[in-house]
């Protein structure tokens, strides 16, 4: 719901439980008057964008200094703060006019209120099912000196709390100017009492999550990699100082772009958090010819007082009703077997087929060939050729993929296949007939990454986003029973620089090859919309709203060590459902960690999210094989709960308790999946109550442990008052070092 009220010019922007609040003041500049909880009246907020603040009452003369009263850009709670033009805080817009300087000072026009969404060609955005869903809100907002105008755009939901924003920046003038930083939002909250919640990590350590406390001056995060990273995703949580996940205010943010973004909180002397977010103003001039505008990516704004839990409840739910491309709402997601740390480079047909065999004895659905499985020239025995060459290896297949498809279908599996076709190798056919064709700079040498031989494709060049099309529209053409791809992504965007993109248009190129892997995505979701894709980039090197609406999940790391997959699947969770978590068992002496842990643990965390498979079944004892199966069979009775019910986290990993554990609900509440992991032991170590949360208090429910491997806790079939789960919890010993339980529970009638 959007209303304008016309006699305070006050715009209000409520979703079911928050209200976001716009004032036009004097000299019609725009100010945020309120973003929380929902409130019935705005009347008497605007004196907030006057409020006195600092230094303005003398204590002797017991006067206000009056000249505070007057509006000033610079401590006010500006909606879109404008370089230049006396708020001397980040901006969120500025621009270079043709004349050189960059003053940018953006006042009211007018407004139009719709029932819907815009489009934001030619980028990723969230999606809505039916236009009363949501309202949007476009504020039209004009420099008088020089011609360039920006419309804000709002979008909020009328069953979620969520608020969509975003700012299109058209030249109206008749000359060229040059867009030096143009984020998605900027709100100006009041006060500072806040901790900032950020996911830092690397290769094979992602989503680590990190609580400080907000303080004067800049802080954030950022990718300039030309994607979002392993260091940092373009997510963010200001939360109150005591929120936990069941109580406290958190206000969510999270970009709808995998380009290179930032995020950043300025709290100066005025007193107010601004917090921006949007494309990373670094390696980003966007030049505007008259008449040209430029549209920002969305950022998603969520704001609850239940919690940060809450929030990612909310996040999860816009995941799957608005991100996702929609076909899994009520399916469920296939259980895989995937070749990678099963067989690495070394497989044939008979190997796969084996594979295919005991997956299906197992009872999973799907088998996955990754990397390995092309080149002709340069066969792909290693990570330092063939990108580019997608044409069966005839040495490893000499049946073609249709020998698989074949198999895997005789078994009653589906199949799916991994590429990698954003990238090539040096040493490969395609870069020997096109070296044009990868991202580099003039008269330097190149920098490679994998192998020392990967280049990334110029995305920006409308010939290469044809090729990149093309190598999933041929395979699919050939072999129309691929149901699944795996997206692989192992490079940053080294070597910024593009030989089709003309001189001036240079500093486009980050945005371009997003521009162009867009167009290629949405290309193929339109002609493929029933293939399944998960995005890859050297596990979460690409975690992001951005790379939705056309992947359905992600490979969360390489690091497949399932203690370690605690934490980074815990971060990955505050804006991520289970559903999107691809988590594999793989094989004891892990290949990252080196670290052997208990089959059982294995299964039970891979268990909390979409579980798979990626050992070789040949290589497992037969009382490994028999756990496997049960584990299996018991994922399929909870998958329906772990994959679409509401995630309770219960105790963090990050706490350091030695336990962590976290809980699926269904909605009606009615089946729960609830997860404890033993992460470290030692002498005399206190033991927590195993405390649920999300039941309904008035239900009883019967406790049955699954994936057993062992003796069941003593509460194993007997039931409980949802209250009792939830005040008291249960007690049962965990057991040593590594140990784990997974518990079903069911309403009893
Ligand atoms: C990346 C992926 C792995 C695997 C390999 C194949 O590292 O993250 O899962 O697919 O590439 O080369």
């Amino acid at each position: 719901m959007i209303s304008f009220d016309s006699k305070n010019k006050t715009f209000k922007l409520d979703t079911p439980n928050t209200s976001y609040v716009i004032g036009v003041v004097d000299f019609d500049q725009l100010v945020n008057l309120y973003y929380g909880d929902k409130i019935a009246d705005t009347e008497g907020l605007e004196a907030r964008s006057f409020r006195p603040r600092c230094a303005s009452f003398s204590p002797l003369t017991s006067e206000y200094n009056t000249d505070a009263h007057d509006f000033s850009p610079d401590c006010a709670p500006m909606e879109y703060g404008c370089n230049g033009c006396g708020d001397f805080r980040t901006s969120a817009l500025s621009i270079r006019n043709v004349d050189g300087n960059t003053v940018t000072d953006m006042r009211y026009e007018g407004y139009r209120i719709y029932a819907g969404k815009p489009s934001i060609d030619p980028l990723p955005a969230v999606y809505l099912n039916s236009e009363s869903e949501a309202d949007t809100l476009e504020i039209d907002m004009a420099d008088k000196v020089t011609g360039m105008r920006v419309t804000l755009i709002y979008t909020a939901f009328n069953s979620l709390d969520v608020i969509i924003r975003s700012a299109r920046i058209e030249n109206a003038s008749q000359r060229p100017a040059d867009i030096d930083r143009a984020m998605s939002m900027c709100v100006d909250l009041p006060g500072m009492d806040y901790d900032l919640i950020t996911l830092y990590g690397r290769h094979c350590k992602e989503r680590s999550e990190e609580r400080r406390p907000l303080a004067h001056g800049l802080q954030g995060i950022a990718s300039k990699r030309g994607v979002s990273s392993h260091c940092q995703n373009p997510f963010a949580a200001l939360v109150s100082k005591n929120a936990d996940e069941n109580s406290g205010e958190a206000y969510g943010f999270n970009l709808v772009y995998s380009g290179n973004f930032e995020f950043c909180t300025e709290c100066d002397y005025s007193g107010t958090s601004r917090i921006l977010m949007g494309i990373n103003p670094t390696d980003f001039t966007w030049h505007l010819e008259p008449g040209e505008s430029f549209q920002t990516p969305e950022a998603v704004m969520v704001h609850t007082s239940k919690g940060i839990g809450e929030m990612s409840r909310i996040y999860h739910k816009l995941y799957n009703f608005n991100l996702v491309p929609g076909k899994y709402r009520t399916e469920k997601r296939p259980l895989l077997i995937n070749s990678w740390e099963a067989a690495f480079f070394d497989f044939d047909t008979d190997k796969l087929v084996s594979f295919a065999e005991r997956a299906k004895e197992f009872g999973m659905d799907m088998l996955v060939m990754d990397d390995g499985w092309f080149g002709d020239k340069y066969p792909r025995n290693n990570g330092t050729s063939s990108l580019g060459d997608w044409v069966v290896c005839k040495e490893k297949l000499p049946e073609g993929i249709k020998g698989l498809t074949a198999s895997a279908r005789e078994k009653g599996l589906k199949f799916g296949i991994w590429i990698e076709p954003e990238m090539t190798n040096s040493k490969s056919e395609l870069f020997e007939k096109h070296p044009e064709w990868v991202i580099q700079q003039p008269h330097r040498e190149m920098h490679k990454g994998r192998g020392g031989t990967q280049l990334v494709l110029d995305l920006s060049n409308p010939e290469v986003q044809e090729f990149v099309f093309g190598v999933v529209d041929k395979l699919m053409t050939a072999h129309p029973e691929i149901a699944y791809i795996k997206w692989d992504a192992n490079m940053t965007l080294f070597n910024y620089g593009s030989t089709y993109l003309p001189r001036d248009k240079q500093s486009h190129l980050y945005i371009a090859y997003h521009r162009g892997l867009e167009n290629i995505l949405k290309r193929i979701h339109a002609k493929y919309p029933g293939l399944v894709m998960q995005a890859c980039a050297s596990g979460g090197g690409r975690i992001n709203y951005g790379m939705l609406p056309y992947y359905d999940e992600f490979w969360t790391s390489d690091n497949t060590d399932a203690l370690q997959r605690i934490f980074i699947q815990w971060g990955v969770s505050n804006f991520f459902p289970a559903v999107a978590m691809a988590s594999h068992v793989s094989v004891d002496t892990n290949y990252q960690t080196g670290r052997k842990t208990p089959l059982k643990l294995r299964f039970d965390v891979a268990m909390s999210g979409r579980m798979g498979m990626e050992l070789q079944p040949a290589h497992m004892t037969d009382e490994d094989k028999a756990f496997a199966r049960r584990a299996i069979a018991d994922y399929k009775l909870i998958r329906p709960v772990v994959q679409q019910g509401d995630l309770y986290r219960l105790i963090s990993p990050f706490d350091k308790t030695g336990y962590a554990s976290l809980m699926y609900v269904s909605p009606e509440k009615d089946h729960a999946a609830y997860f404890v992991y033993k992460l470290e032991q030692y002498h005399n170590m206190p033991r927590p109550a195993f405390r649920m949360a999300g039941l309904d208090p008035q239900k009883r429910y019967l406790v049955r442990e699954l994936s057993l491997d062992g003796k069941p806790i003593p509460q194993d079939g007997k039931t409980f008052t949802g209250a009792f789960l939830m005040e008291t919890g249960l007690d049962f010993e965990v057991g040593g070092e590594h140990a784990s339980h997974v518990l079903e529970l069911k309403a009893a009638e």
